[in-house]
């Protein structure tokens, strides 16, 4: 039987704004604007709960000081996206940010396309969680929503897994109905055994205002990292209007489900 506490346990949604993109624009014509930082602020200020940013190896968007910066001056949790890597690692040591999600990271890759290899780099990735464990960073690990894959993970001792909705936004984006009830499903199940597991459930990659409700209304799922749709959103209505349209559409979904 749910209990009060666990039924508002469950209600909880959290929205982690991620500010890769701002640092996209940035460095396109190089220089200090616009500043990913002066954005994270307004993010907070707008109504998120978090920041995440994604150091990839090729430096494409975050830079190093980024990560110094947002960790020196935020007041809300930094969100550190990162390759299971030694070099990573380091940075991770040094910063100590509130959570370290491991991505899979291919240089070739547009953006993180899929879920971790949980399975098969489980040894190397145990040192990786049992380290940053250690040094008082909450683990999370960006995965598909697959049930080995969170057994995996649950078994690697990882505080948090994230479940992967591109799959959900690309099938939204094709209109494909049957695709989009299919990822969903998966979500769902996905959602329940990371829970029952005892892992704390993020989800994200991709979504938007027309994909964030489904999503939302999974009771499991305490938190959102949404960085791209927002940031393009920005342009047009501000980055202020555009994380609390997000977080409306969430807070209503949630009160829906
Ligand atoms: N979560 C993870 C683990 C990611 O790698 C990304 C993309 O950097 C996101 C969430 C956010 O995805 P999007 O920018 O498509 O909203």
């Amino acid at each position: 039987m749910t209990t009060i506490s666990q039924a508002d346990e469950l209600k909880v949604l959290r929205l982690g704004v991620n500010i890769d993109h701002v640092a996209t624009i940035r460095n396109a014509r190089g220089g200090r604007h616009p500043d990913p930082l002066r954005a994270a602020h307004i993010a907070i200020e707008g109504g998120a709960d978090g920041i995440t940013a994604h150091l990839r190896e090729d430096r494409r968007h975050i830079s190093d000081s980024d990560i110094a910066r947002l960790k020196a001056e935020l007041t809300r949790p930094l969100n550190l996206e990162m390759a299971a890597t030694d070099e990573m690692m380091a940075i991770a040591l040094r910063h100590v940010p509130n959570a370290c999600c491991l991505v899979p990271e291919r240089r070739e890759e547009r953006t993180t396309e899929g879920g971790l290899d949980v399975l098969g780099a489980q040894s190397h990735l145990k040192g990786v969680v049992d380290r940053l464990k250690q040094a008082g960073i909450r683990v999370s690990l960006f995965i598909e929503a697959d049930l080995r894959a969170i057994e995996a993970s649950a078994k690697l001792g990882a505080d948090i897994v994230e479940l992967h909705t591109g799959a959900y936004c690309e099938r939204a984006l094709e209109d494909d109905v049957a695709g989009v009830s299919h990822e969903l499903a998966r979500l769902k199940i996905g959602a329940e055994n990371a829970h029952a597991a005892g892992l704390e459930v993020h989800a994200g990659h991709g979504l938007t205002y027309n994909t964030v409700k489904a999503v939302a209304r999974l009771p499991q799922i305490v938190e959102l990292n949404i960085g791209h749709f927002l940031v393009g959103e920005a342009i047009f209505g501000g980055l202020t209007a555009a994380v609390q349209h997000m977080r409306a559409l969430m807070a209503q979904a949630r009160r829906e489900a």
